[in-house]
């Protein structure tokens, strides 16, 4: 299928090279002084990486020259550069891209040069050409030159919104200008939006304005490595980023080590700098790494009077009494042009009744002058004032609002949220948001109901309630829990801060989130689990968990319910009494005998083989670690966080949070931008069954250079037939079965390979630690190759130089990934 299909889009492209070919009537590459491009021609580049020519912007029928990838049949087809970003053309079959006076110019439908290269005539070239190279730059230059020379003009240094491998992104010392990164206005329209990505010369740090002045994210300086405010670049083996400075000019430019992965940054409309890698496999751009992290953090996103919510989609909505400026616009995600009244004020003509909006906020919006008076006052001055927008009475200060509202982030459920007053016409206010008052009076009477309604349920009911539930083994907390597909409960956000004495009694940190312990209603003990950062509405949310739900096995940590109030989303689980295997493994709780430790070594693999095999959807954990593997009071193992990848969303930037700081699980391939499959949960499962022998961290065995890397003892050993028992855990004092120790030896052997396909599934796995099949003797894994033979100096792991403590990775170095790929 696939081949089929890209050998005919092959014969298309060759079909469409050699017409183009005839009509351009030389290198299909090149548009030289006699031709001219118009219509539906276009030039490829020498190696068919890159096409120019007229496009479409969406569904407008406007035209712009671009220069988009031919190998990435993204639809529409995805634009790395734009040459007439503001003037667009209606009909392209009257337009021109042509050679005059040297230049390359873009001639409108009446023959009016809308766009130019503008190189100044002193440098007159005698006969210049345009060349479209493999990068993706568009050069202009003197066709006797050869390409050694540099360019009179090339796209790379007037980048649009993408920055591609090769280019710089620079500051000129000699103009003192940045080279801006600038984002799209819309996703149909690719004039100069209000987000820009810059570099800053003094600091080394790369910096993203709103509308070229307002900062809203920094990547922190470069400190030769790695921007400081962006760690993860710890983890990254797709890119190598150099600096280069010198009087003239300073800037990065960057590189893809693999060559077949295809790879761009851009400055999104969204206001993020996003890194995507090419997936040939679904046929999308995979979002590797964004930032600013979360949505509502770009500055104004929403605009004037726009709200933005980082919960639900869309980010942005208008408050409450405005709409968009500009439907249209608005609908394209183009946000910039905010929200307007409904009703205008017509101020000073008493026209209309006027009323104020309630609303909380994160941070208050930018741009307020101070007035005096007390809260009365400050309503009484923002009211009788024709410019006053809003009002706000902070720390006994009155603050109002002249200007536009921006950078609104509205935020109902956090306590520690400021209050701000919006001027609107009554008449567009419902009810309920008008008087602070009101609110305040239903909170209360919400939460007396709930109390109440509980001591009822209780002291009226309470035995056979007791006893239904036990039955059951349902939760019963105090209010209006209900039940949702299936087993799950649906448990009120109060209730489970009760359980949690206020979320008091911590059990652990995560990636995704704090746990808590709580005692329910019923006196049985979870833990419950606050997630951070979910970007999913709440019906999404529901979807997923139920979803999660359902998949249930004993080697399993077994979700009970789950809270999503706004912004509060919360998971509850059964509560494992004797903690994580880390605690035992690593910090002396109790040590674990050898068959205990086998047992688990089963369990573990058969609760991934459910995971990878008999779930409706496979699930990938992403991130098996002993911390994850929690125990039962008859230390049956059970996963922990298994879909939980999910719920955040396709968003990398979170995966790769949440792996910093987990040290030496990480398949290869998660650092090499390719996707992730089951295998890369059967590479971390293997790094832990060294750590379930051995009794101590990969990670730390390695800090002491002196003794080798545990995994590569170990493949020694079992190559060279050495003292097997001398590789269990000292705390043992041999006492362990040689036979199942060579066997997991040999099984974490195999699952470390570094070829996926070199690992075993999970299934496989179970079937050998069950006795059911044998084991053969492993391949040394290649990155533990080099470290045998000592021919090269290769790092396993790489401290954090700033952090210093936990941050260690596991990776060969890129040097000796490049060549042995
Ligand atoms: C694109 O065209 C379709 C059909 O002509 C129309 O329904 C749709 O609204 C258009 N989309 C935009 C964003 O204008
Ligand atoms: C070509 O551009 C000029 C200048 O912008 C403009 O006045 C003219 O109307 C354009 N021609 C067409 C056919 O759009
Ligand atoms: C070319 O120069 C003219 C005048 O100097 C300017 O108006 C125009 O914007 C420039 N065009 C480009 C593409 O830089
Ligand atoms: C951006 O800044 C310019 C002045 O530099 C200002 O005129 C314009 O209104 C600003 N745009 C927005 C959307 O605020
Ligand atoms: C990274 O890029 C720099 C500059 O282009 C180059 O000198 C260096 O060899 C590259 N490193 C690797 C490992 O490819
Ligand atoms: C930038 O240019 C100025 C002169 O305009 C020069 O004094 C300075 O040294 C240059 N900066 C660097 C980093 O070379
Ligand atoms: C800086 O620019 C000058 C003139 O444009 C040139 O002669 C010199 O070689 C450049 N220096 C570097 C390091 O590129
Ligand atoms: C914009 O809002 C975000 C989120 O509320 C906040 O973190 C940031 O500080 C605000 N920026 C400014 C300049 O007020
Ligand atoms: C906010 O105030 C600053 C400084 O007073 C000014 O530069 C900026 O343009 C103002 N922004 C808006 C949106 O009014
Ligand atoms: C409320 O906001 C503060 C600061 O923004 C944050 O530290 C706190 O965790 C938030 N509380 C809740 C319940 O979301």
């Amino acid at each position: 299928m696939c081949f089929t299909k890209s050998n005919s889009l092959v014969r298309i492209l060759v079909l469409l090279c050699f017409s183009r070919t005839i009509n351009l009537s030389s290198g299909a590459n090149t548009i030289s002084a006699s031709q001219s491009l118009s219509g539906d021609q276009t030039i490829v580049s020498k190696d068919e990486v890159f096409e120019l020519g007229f496009f479409k912007a969406g569904n407008s029928s406007k035209y712009y020259i671009g220069i988009w990838y031919i190998k990435v049949s993204s639809n529409p087809p995805t634009i790395a550069w734009v040459a007439n970003r503001e003037t667009s053309i209606s009909d392209r079959f009257r337009s021109e891209l042509k050679i005059i006076d040297g230049n390359l110019v873009l001639l409108n439908e009446s023959k009016f040069q809308i766009w130019s290269t503008n190189v100044s005539t002193t440098t007159t070239l005698k006969s210049a050409i345009a060349v479209l190279l493999d990068d993706g730059n568009l050069v202009l230059r003197d066709s006797g030159s050869n390409s050694v020379e540099p360019a009179v003009w090339q796209s790379f240094d007037h980048p649009t919104h993408t920055w591609l491998p090769g280019a710089k992104l620079a500051y000129d010392n000699r103009t003192k200008k940045s080279q801006l990164l600038t984002s799209w206005r819309s996703k149909e329209d690719p004039g100069v939006g209000l987000f820009s990505l810059e570099l800053d010369p003094i600091t080394t740090e790369y910096i993203s304005k709103w509308n070229g002045s307002q900062r809203y994210w920094t990547s922190g300086a470069w400190n030769g490595k790695i921007f400081e405010l962006v760690p993860e670049m710890r983890l990254n083996y797709i890119y190598n980023f150099s600096y280069q400075k010198n009087e003239n000019e300073s800037y990065f430019t960057y590189s893809v080590y693999n060559p077949f992965i295809i790879s761009r940054f851009i400055m999104d409309v969204s206001g993020q700098v996003q890194q995507l890698t090419w997936l040939e496999a679904t046929k999308e751009w995979n979002l590797f790494w964004s930032q600013p992290r979360t949505q509502c953090e770009v500055y104004a996103l929403c605009g004037a009077f726009g709200s933005c919510s980082q919960s639900g989609l869309p980010f942005c909505s208008c408050l409450t009494g405005f709409k968009p400026r500009s439907e249209s616009d608005w609908y394209q995600s183009d946000f910039s042009g905010g929200c307007v009244r409904k009703t205008d004020l017509q101020c000073g003509r008493n026209v209309e009744k006027l009323d104020f909006l309630t609303i909380k906020v994160k941070s208050l919006p930018p741009n307020q002058s101070v007035a005096v008076g007390s809260a009365g006052e400050c309503h009484t001055t923002c009211l009788n004032s024709c410019s006053c927008n809003a009002y706000s009475f902070v720390d006994n200060q009155c603050l109002v609002w002249d200007g536009d509202l921006l950078n609104l982030s509205e935020d109902n459920d956090n306590d520690s949220g400021k209050t701000i007053f919006v001027k609107v016409a009554s008449k567009d206010l419902p009810l309920s948001s008008k008087d602070p008052l009101h609110h305040k009076k239903s909170n209360w009477v919400t939460v007396c109901a709930v109390v109440g309604f509980g001591g009822v349920v209780v002291f009226v009911l309470g035995v056979i309630l007791v006893l239904i539930y036990r039955k059951k083994r349902i939760s019963l907390s105090v209010g209006k829990t209900r039940m949702v597909e299936g087993s799950l409960v649906s448990f009120v956000y109060k209730d489970l801060q009760i359980a949690t004495k206020n979320f008091s009694d911590k059990l652990g940190g995560g990636g995704f989130g704090s746990v808590f312990k709580g005692v329910l209603h019923d006196s049985s003990i979870v833990a419950v689990k606050k997630l951070e950062s979910i970007s999913q509405g709440e019906k999404q949310f529901r979807s997923e968990v139920s979803t999660i739900g359902t998949i249930q096995h004993v080697n399993l940590v077994r979700l009970r319910g789950f809270c999503a109030q706004g912004n509060n989303k919360l998971l509850v689980y059964d509560y494992m009494a004797n903690s994580s295997l880390d605690t035992h493994l690593f910090h002396g709780k109790q040590v674990l005998n050898w068959e205990t430790r086998y047992q688990i070594a089963l369990g573990i693999a058969r609760g991934l083989v459910y995971l990878h095999e008999k779930c409706r959807d496979c699930i990938i954990h992403c991130d098996i670690k002993p911390e994850n593997i929690l125990l039962d009071a008859e230390f049956c193992p059970k996963i922990a966080d298994f879909g939980l990848a999910k719920l955040v969303g396709r968003d990398f930037s979170r995966v790769l949070t949440t792996i910093r700081g987990t040290r030496g699980y990480l398949a290869p391939e998660w650092l090499s931008g390719v996707a992730v499959t089951a295998k890369a949960d059967v590479f971390s499962y293997g790094m832990m069954l060294f750590e379930l022998v051995n009794g101590k961290r990969n990670a730390e065995q390695s800090e002491d250079s002196r003794s080798p890397f545990f995994p590569c003892l170990v493949s020694n050993v079992l190559k060279m037939g050495g003292d097997i028992l001398s590789l269990v855990d000292s705390r043992l004092n041999r006492e362990a079965s040689v036979e199942e120790v060579s066997k997991i030896c040999k099984v974490a052997c195999w699952c470390i390979q570094d070829e996926e396909d070199s690992r075993p599934s999970m299934s496989l796995v179970e079937q050998i630690l069950e006795g059911v099949m044998d084991v053969n003797m492993p391949p040394i894994p290649r990155s533990v190759t080099l470290f045998v033979d000592n021919t090269e100096r290769v790092v396993f792991f790489t401290e954090s130089p700033s952090k210093g403590s936990s941050e260690v990775y596991i990776s060969c170095s890129p040097q000796s990934k490049s060549t042995s790929s």
